[in-house]
């Protein structure tokens, strides 16, 4: 594998590939929606022009760091973009943290959750990393039920260990060990 050149990843409807700059416009109308905004942490609302050039600028030096591994998620059939996954990777302990969001008008048809196995399964396959885990608020169970149907174990909760938008927040934390994966 090249280290310097994001593979793809393919699922059954999906495809998980590289941001490109032409995809800005799209960032901008899905993650700058109200709903997204209201449950992630560090997506700005309103959603200013030129952030997601910006953002999407960083995905390639962040990847060949080796900090980060950020993927526009698209349907196969018709190669709209409908959502973002990420890893965040901690080194020296061969772990990750997953992130994602997907434009509300995709939600509820199953989508996030095979873009989580679909990563995982790559983090653990490909990367060979040995644990990948995520947080979500309490008040998004859709988040804690996609980790939950992706093989995540609940771990527990961190009291207040976050503050959204002046607001301090629990977070539910969850997590897959390499040896867990069962699919
Ligand atoms: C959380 C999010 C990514 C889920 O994406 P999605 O594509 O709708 O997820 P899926 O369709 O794979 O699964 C959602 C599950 O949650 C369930 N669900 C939806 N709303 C729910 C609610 N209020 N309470 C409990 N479960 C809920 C759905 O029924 C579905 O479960 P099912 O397949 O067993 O029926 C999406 O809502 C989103 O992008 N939210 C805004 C950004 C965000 O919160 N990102 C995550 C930060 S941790």
């Amino acid at each position: 594998m090249n280290p310097n050149a994001q593979p793809s990843i393919k699922t059954q409807r999906l495809l998980l590939r590289p941001f490109q700059l032409t995809d800005a416009a799209d960032v901008q109308a899905l993650a700058g929606t109200k709903e997204v905004a209201a449950t992630t942490q560090y997506i700005p609302h309103p959603y200013p022009d030129g952030y997601a050039e910006a953002w999407i600028k960083t995905h390639k030096p962040n990847y060949i760091r080796g900090y980060q591994v950020m993927y526009a998620v698209t349907l196969q059939e018709t190669g709209e973009l409908i959502g973002c996954i990420g890893l965040d990777f901690h080194k020296e302990h061969e772990s990750a943290t997953m992130g994602y969001w997907f434009g509300p008008q995709y939600w509820n048809k199953g989508y996030c959750t095979e873009s989580v196995k679909g990563l995982v399964s790559f983090g653990f396959k490909v990367l060979k990393l040995n644990r990948i885990q995520a947080k979500h608020l309490p008040r998004n169970p859709a988040s804690g039920k996609v980790l939950t149907k992706a093989g995540m174990t609940h771990e527990g909760t961190e009291r207040k260990s976050t503050k959204v938008r002046g607001t301090f927040e629990n977070m539910e934390c969850y997590a897959i060990l390499r040896t867990d994966l069962s699919y």
